[in-house]
C-alpha cells in the first residue's frame, strides 16, 4: 500500500521503517530541509535502538523516501499520516497548529479518496477539527472528493519502539466509518497475527484512549513517589512495599518504580493536556493535578537531600553526575530530572561533572560551553574529584560498579541515587554514606 507520513520525528520514524518493513511504500514528508537531507544521507536525527538499521535496508530497498516536497506526499499514500509535534501552549493545553496545517496541505492539494491517520496525540475532537479544516481547503477549490479521519495513537515506549510497533499489545482504531476501519485492518495485518489486538471504536474514545493511558501510567507513579516519601518518613523500605503490592496481579509491578520524578516528551505534556481539556469542559481534575504537582515536587528531592547534607553550602562544590536522558536507553533529555538538579545545583553555586551513556550530545546541545558543567567520558570519571554523587537515570551499566572504587574517587564517599539503583547493603558496606528514594537505608 502507499502510505504517507508527515512529520519526520520519533513517531513519524517509527511509523514510517516498520510499515516500510512489512512491504509498504512509504513517503515522509518533513518541512525540515536539513532533517531531510540527513536521512536522505543515511543519517538518524534520534537516537532509537534499531532505527537506523531499519530505515537503511528499507531505503536502500526503495521502499522508503524522505522529502519535503508535501504536495508529492498527498498524491502519493492513500494514507496520510499526521505525526507531527504537539507541543504545549503556555497554558498547557496542545498546540495544534503543525497537525492543522498538514490537513491544510491535504485539502489543498487532494484529488482522490484519502485516508487521514492522526497519530499524534491530540486532544479528543481534534479529528473533527482536521477534517473541518480539509473540507474547508477542498471547498475553496469546488473539489467534492471523499475522505475520513481516523484517530491511531501511538503506544510506543522510546528505547522500545520499534518492538512496540512490531508487536503491538493494541491497535487502537477511531473511525465512524466502517469500511475504512477495514482498511486500516488490513494495513496493520502484519503486526496483528497471533490473536486479534486491533481494537476499532468511535473517534472521540480512540483520541481520549491515548491520554487516559499515560495519565494512569503517570498516576501510578506519583502514588509510588508520594508513597515513597511516606516511606522514607517512617522508617519503611519502599522497594519492599513496592514488591509487598506488585504481587496482587490486580496492581501489577509495571510502573511502580519510585524515583526522582517522571520525565519525557509523553506525561508531562499528555497529563497537562488533559487537565487542560478537562477544564476547557468546566471539570476540575483534581487527582491528575495532583499527578502532575506530586511529579514536580518530586523532581526536587534529590537537590533537597543534596542540599540538607550540605548544610546549604553547596557554593563550590562538584556533583557528579551519573545519567542525563529521562530515562535509559534513550538520548531525549526533554523534561528530564537531570535537567531540574543540574539547574538547582547551579543555582545554588556548585558544579556538575555528568556522565551518560548516549545523551552527551544532547546535553551539550542544550547547555553548551558552560565552566559549571564538565561532561565526562566515563562514569568514573564523573565521580572523580566530586564531593558526591548523584544518579538519577537508570542505566543497566550504573547498577554494580565498583563501590570501593567509587568511595576512592569521591572526595566526600556520599552517593544520593535518584532511582534505588544500588543495592542499599552493598553501598553501605562499601563505606558510602547512601541516600535513595523511600528507604532509610
Ligand atoms: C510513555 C508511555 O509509556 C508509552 O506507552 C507512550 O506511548 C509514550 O509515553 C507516548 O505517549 O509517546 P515514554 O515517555 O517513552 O513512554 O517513557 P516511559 O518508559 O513510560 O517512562 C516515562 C518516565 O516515567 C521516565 O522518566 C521513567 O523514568 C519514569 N518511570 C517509569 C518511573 O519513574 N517509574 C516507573 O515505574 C516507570
Amino acid at each position: 500500500m502507499n502510505i504517507t507520513i508527515f512529520g519526520s520525528g520519533y513517531v513519524g520514524l517509527v511509523t514510517g521503517a516498520c510499515l516500510a518493513e512489512v512491504g509498504n511504500h512509504v513517503v515522509c514528508v518533513d518541512v525540515d530541509p536539513d532533517k531531510v537531507a540527513l536521512l536522505n544521507d543515511g543519517g538518524v536525527p534520534i537516537y532509537e535502538p534499531g532505527l537506523e538499521e531499519l530505515l537503511k535496508s528499507n531505503r536502500e530497498a526503495g521502499r522508503l523516501t524522505f522529502t519535503t516536497d508535501a504536495v508529492a506526499g498527498v498524491r502519493h499514500g492513500l494514507f496520510q499520516f499526521i505525526a507531527v509535534g504537539t507541543p504545549p501552549d503556555e497554558d498547557g493545553s496542545a498546540d495544534l497548529q503543525h497537525v492543522l496545517a498538514v490537513a491544510k496541505t491535504i485539502g489543498e492539494q487532494m484529488d482522490d479518496y484519502r485516508i487521514i491517520v492522526d497519530k499524534s496525540t491530540v486532544p479528543v475532537g481534534t479529528a473533527d477539527r482536521v477534517a473541518e479544516q480539509v473540507r474547508t481547503h477542498l471547498a475553496a477549490r469546488g473539489v467534492d472528493v471523499e475522505f475520513d479521519v481516523v484517530s491511531n495513537p501511538e503506544f510506543l515506549k522510546e528505547g522500545a519502539a520499534i518492538e512496540d510497533f512490531m508487536r503491538p499489545d493494541r491497535i487502537v482504531v477511531g473511525t465512524d466509518n466502517p469500511r475504512t476501519g477495514e482498511l486500516l485492518r488490513a494495513l496493520y495485518a502484519p503486526f496483528n497475527r497471533s490473536h486479534d489486538r486491533l481494537m476499532l471504536m468511535d473517534v472521540r474514545s480512540a483520541e481520549l484512549t491515548k491520554y487516559a493511558a499515560n495519565a494512569i501510567l503517570a498516576t501510578k507513579i506519583s502514588f509510588m513517589n508520594e508513597l515513597s516519601n511516606i516511606a522514607e518518613a517512617l522508617g519503611a523500605d519502599i522497594e519492599r512495599v513496592r514488591v509487598g503490592i506488585g504481587s496482587d496481579p490486580r496492581i501489577g509491578y509495571q510502573f511502580i518504580y519510585p524515583g526522582c520524578g517522571y520525565g519525557g516528551s509523553c506525561f508531562p505534556k499528555d497529563v497537562r493536556a488533559l487537565i487542560h481539556s478537562a477544564r476547557s469542559i468546566g471539570y476540575d481534575a483534581e487527582l491528575l493535578s495532583a499527578v502532575e504537582a506530586v511529579n514536580d515536587r518530586q523532581k526536587d528531592v534529590l537537590f533537597k537531600k543534596i542540599d540538607e547534607y550540605f548544610g546549604g553550602q553547596l557554593a563550590g562544590r562538584t556533583v557528579g553526575l551519573w545519567g542525563l536522558s529521562f530515562k535509559p536507553n534513550t538520548d531525549d533529555m526533554r523534561e528530564a530530572s537531570s535537567r531540574r538538579l543540574m539547574e538547582a545545583l547551579w543555582q545554588a553555586g556548585a558544579r556538575v561533572q555528568a556522565f551518560d551513556p548516549v545523551a552527551m550530545d544532547e546535553a551539550r546541545r542544550l547547555y553548551g560551553e558552560r565552566p559549571d558543567l564538565t561532561l565526562t567520558p566515563d562514569a568514573l570519571a564523573a565521580a572523580d574529584g566530586a564531593d558526591a554523587l548523584a544518579i538519577v537515570t537508570e542505566w543497566t551499566q550504573f547498577r554494580s560498579p565498583d563501590f570501593g572504587q567509587i568511595r576512592q574517587l569521591l572526595k566526600e564517599p556520599v552517593v544520593f541515587d535518584g532511582r534505588n539503583v544500588f543495592d542499599s547493603r552493598q553501598a553501605i558496606t562499601a563505606g558510602l554514606t547512601y541516600f535513595s528514594i523511600g528507604r532509610t537505608a
